[in-house]
């Protein structure tokens, strides 16, 4: 059934104090759950107490410490209903459950992989380990014991500080954690097992000393190092930055090998996916490392935006992910290059927020109804999360941003709260009316702005004409104007920025213009000559720009605006043009050639020593072929993208032959390896010079000695795939494959690169290898990492190969969804939503997709998660 954000009203009962038992067994693990109640005021006295299970079976249940007459409880494996409870006097119910943790392949709950015992409970598993509210506004103090064979599970951790343990005779130990933070049930965790540990501290600014620890796999404690190093910048980065100081004795991590998500933010102790936690030279490339850092600060931010404030509603997920996204986007961008941070998110989320906000699977960033919640962790309510929360920062400047933050953390600390309550800080604290910006998130479907420039020479002045708008999405035919807040320069003939004299027809702070009508004329006055306009500077809108710009302003903000992003952004909208003419003539059967302003301006960056070697690698990382289908807008063919892209590329790298000459290999002067950011850029831009020597000389020799001459996983991988994308059938690329098998075979992490890498290899017969890839020793249908490598990337990453014109990799992908779904339906819905821009494509591809999702549609079993995603998929 559908869940509707107008229906929330609070529960009947508050909680106050939870006390939980865990007497671990494989198969077999006792739950003894004892909850506090008492009926909240003002509520119907005769209302029961319904508390949500999932797949439970009540075991035993008390009320003060007596049996219940099973006339007055109702219990089903999806709730347990209990009748004539106390008016108003608090009152003590006892729940016993029995759960299989090896059996619970959903990953969700407790479950065992591994040898470990894990949990995962955001946003609805905690009541597949015992009937609870399981609801992000109940909120209680919880004491939890765990008792476990010793011997197997020396470790026993779960929320908050260590009160103690002891042996419990028969081989057996226990552990007992208080958490003094009230929480809700999602940001319980419990790991049990027996795992090595790396050690910290970290001093907080008022003077707590609190230990940190990270624990991992035996045997791979070296490889947390660098997690570590990034746990205590994050600590100290959110004191310096928000103010924001930990809160209990010890911070924990603990890295497991089975888990759906990337990690997971549980009070005192996060659970992390493992790739998001090892990482060394060998075997970490630099966008691991940058990941690691960024997913470590993600989840210990949490901390503060998630759970000492927590949301009112699962509605209001952005209210924790959003805000808690543009953290960690903010500390990357302090401990990095801000402006290279700053493309790799744009790219990023046009690249996956701006197909799901153009297709059947769009939504608000506070979407109002669901029927599976575990849907909505999406691009969207992330990283557009993200982008909402920058907005208001743009709009308000930092002080008072600041000021709102400041607000927020004091008025809401403790609370479960909404995105309601967070924009009225901001409205208060600085005097804005926000209620216009507020539809950002209601709002779905990326915002069109068209943009026209006039300059009148005699009267000195200079127009831009503004119009926007929202394109309608699932359930929101019309859309109202919204505030958008775009960075400006009007740059002069000399290079200089211009200083009207008088600006109307909008409201501009700083460098901020407001546009906020459907429509809007904007007129600069004393502008001494016609200016070149670089408009959403810093990508301040996350907006479609229409902006019919002369080439040659565009070339010139591509050479000289100051904002490198923006550099980066002309550099693109250069690129496009060339990228979609040379696939429209592919689709004909024909060639085209690339404007030689746009391969000089490439090339220029590429060589230009004062731009930092990271900048010129995002340079030359030309749009891929999802970012040409996108352009495109419809009627796409993949094998003709492909194909113009690669003529493209191939121009670029004939004219360029002797700059990537001298870029490539670069890198390697340098000495002993780093992972800081300035020699992963140096890194990145050899590498990029490889790939297109790759194009011009049309032999595998060099990459095929860069693989043999590479002393670190960044260059080893970047040898791979340009061996096994270029050139498949070469003896090199064989024997290059064989060898990175049979080095790293004993590493799951490693190997996942191994298939993701052939996963992604262009062309048709791409399924035929990611089918007898499923065959090799290596894979493993039940670990989501194994199945995300290979499946996964195949379908989300290989434009060519999954969308082979006959159909054939959507109806691999049919059966493997079902195949996944009965096991783990969170991992089979995530990797179902790669078909979301199937109307997009060609009429024969479209309609062979279609079949393939009619087919999973009709399939009887089928999880809610799935059927919400393929019901979506094919309606919308
Ligand atoms: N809260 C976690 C994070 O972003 C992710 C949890 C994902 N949960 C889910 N059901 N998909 O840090
Ligand atoms: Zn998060």
């Amino acid at each position: 059934q559908i869940v509707y954000l107008a229906d929330y009203r609070p529960t009947d009962f508050v909680l106050e104090r939870v006390d939980l038992t865990f007497e671990l067994d494989p198969q077999n693990t006792k739950v003894e759950a004892r909850l506090i109640f008492h009926r909240r005021e003002g509520t119907d006295t005769r209302a029961p107490l319904v508390l949500d299970g999932d797949e439970l079976n009540l075991g035993g249940l008390l009320l003060d410490q007596n049996g219940v007459p099973a006339a007055q409880f109702t219990a089903t494996p999806e709730s347990l209903t209990i009748r004539d409870l106390p008016e108003s006097k608090p009152f003590e119910i006892t729940v016993t459950t029995f759960i299989n943790p090896e059996a619970n392949t959903q990953l969700m709950g407790l479950y065992r992989a591994g040898g470990l015992y894990c949990t995962q409970c955001e946003a609805e598993g905690f009541r597949r380990i015992t009937y609870f509210p399981d609801r992000p506004d109940v909120l209680a103090v919880y004491t939890v014991n765990i008792i476990a064979d010793k011997a197997a599970n020396p470790l026993l951790l779960s929320n908050g500080n260590f009160l103690g343990g002891a042996g419990y005779g028969e081989g057996k130990h226990f552990a007992a954690w208080f958490d003094p933070h009230p929480k809700p049930s999602y940001l319980f965790a419990l790991v049990a097992g027996d795992l090595g540990v790396v050690e910290d501290s970290f001093t907080t600014m008022s003077g707590r000393d609190v230990a940190l620890k990270i624990y991992v796999e035996h045997g791979k404690e070296p490889r947390a190092a660098y997690a570590m190093d990034a746990l205590k910048r994050s600590m100290k980065w959110d004191e310096e930055v928000f103010g924001r100081e930990y809160d209990l004795d010890i911070f924990m991590v603990v890295a497991v090998s089975d888990f759906n998500m990337g990690a997971m933010e549980n009070k005192g102790l996060n659970v992390f996916n493992d790739k998001y936690v090892l990482a060394d030279p060998e075997t970490a490339t630099d966008a691991d490392y940058a990941n690691i850092e960024a997913i470590i600060a993600h989840e210990y931010f949490h901390n503060w935006t998630g759970n000492r404030i927590t949301c009112r509603d699962w509605f209001q997920l952005c209210l924790k992910e959003g805000l808690t996204v543009y953290r960690d986007h903010e500390f990357s961008a302090d401990q990095r290059s801000r402006a290279v941070k700053r493309i790799a998110e744009v790219r990023h989320l046009k690249s996956e927020q701006f197909p799901e906000d153009a297709g059947p699977l769009a939504h608000p960033v506070r979407p109002n109804k669901y029927r599976e919640i575990n849907n909505f962790y999406t691009t969207t309510v992330y990283e557009k999360g993200s982008e909402v929360t920058r907005m208001i920062a743009t709009i308000l400047g930092r002080d008072l941003f600041k000021k709102g933050m400041d607000l927020y953390f004091e008025r809401h600390d403790g609370e479960a709260a909404t995105v309601e309550d967070f924009v009225k800080c901001f409205a208060d604290a600085s005097g804005r009316d926000l209620s216009q910006f507020s539809l950002w998130y209601e709002q779905a479907g990326t915002p069109l702005v068209t943009v026209s420039g006039a300059y009148d020479a005699a009267k000195s002045s200079f127009t831009l004409s503004l119009e926007q708008a929202i394109p309608a999405t699932p359930g929101q035919a019309t859309k109202e104007p919204m505030h958008i807040p775009l960075r400006y320069a009007l740059i002069l003939e000399d290079g200089s920025e211009a200083k009207p004299v008088s600006i109307s027809g909008a409201e501009v702070t700083g460098d901020v213009l407001h546009l906020t009508e459907r429509a809007q004329t904007v007129t600069f006055t004393g502008i001494s000559s016609r200016p070149v306009v670089s408009l959403n500077r810093g990508f301040s809108a996350p907006v479609n720009l229409h902006f019919e710009q002369p080439m040659a302003d565009i070339a010139n903000i591509a050479r000289y605006e100051t904002d490198l992003f923006a550099r980066w952004q002309a550099l693109t909208d250069l690129a496009l043009p060339n990228l979609t003419r040379a696939a429209r003539a592919a689709q004909n059967g024909e060639t085209a050639t690339c404007d030689p302003a746009f391969i000089d301006a490439l090339l220029a960056t590429a060589r230009d020593e004062s731009l930092e070697p990271a900048f010129r690698a995002q340079a030359l990382a030309v749009p891929s072929e999802n970012d040409i289908a996108r352009e495109l807008g419809g009627n796409n063919d993949p094998d003709a993208i492909f194909a113009g892209r690669l003529g493209v590329l191939g121009e670029i790298a004939r004219t360029g032959i002797d700059t990537f000459r001298s870029l490539s290999g670069a890198a390697k002067a340098n000495g002993a390896f780093s992972p800081d950011a300035a020699s992963a850029g140096r890194r990145a831009l050899s590498n990029a010079a490889l790939g297109f020597l790759a194009h011009a000389e049309d032999s595998p020799a060099r990459a095929a000695e860069a693989f043999a001459a590479a002393d670190n996983m960044t260059d080893l991988s970047a040898a791979l795939t340009i061996l096994s994308h270029r050139f498949p059938e070469a003896a090199e690329t064989t024997a290059a494959l064989a060898a990175f098998e049979q080095r790293f075979a004993s590493n799951a992490l490693v190997i996942d690169k191994w298939f993701a890498i052939q996963a992604t290899a262009p062309g048709k017969d791409a399924l035929d290898r990611v089918r007898k890839l499923m065959e090799s020793a290596h894979f493993n249908a039940k670990n989501p990492n194994r199945v995300r490598a290979l499946v996964g990337t195949f379908a989300f990453a290989n434009a060519t190969g999954f969308n082979r014109a006959d159909g054939e990799g959507y109806a691999f992908l049919a059966d493997q969804i079902l195949d996944i779904d009965k096991r783990n339906p969170q991992l089979a819905a995530r990797i179902l939503t790669a078909m979301r821009s199937w109307r997009s494509l060609e009429p024969v591809r479209a309609e062979h997709a279609r079949r393939a999702l009619v087919q999973i549609e009709r399939a009887t079993g089928l999880s809610t998660d799935t059927r919400d995603i393929v019901e979506r998929t094919l309606k919308g």
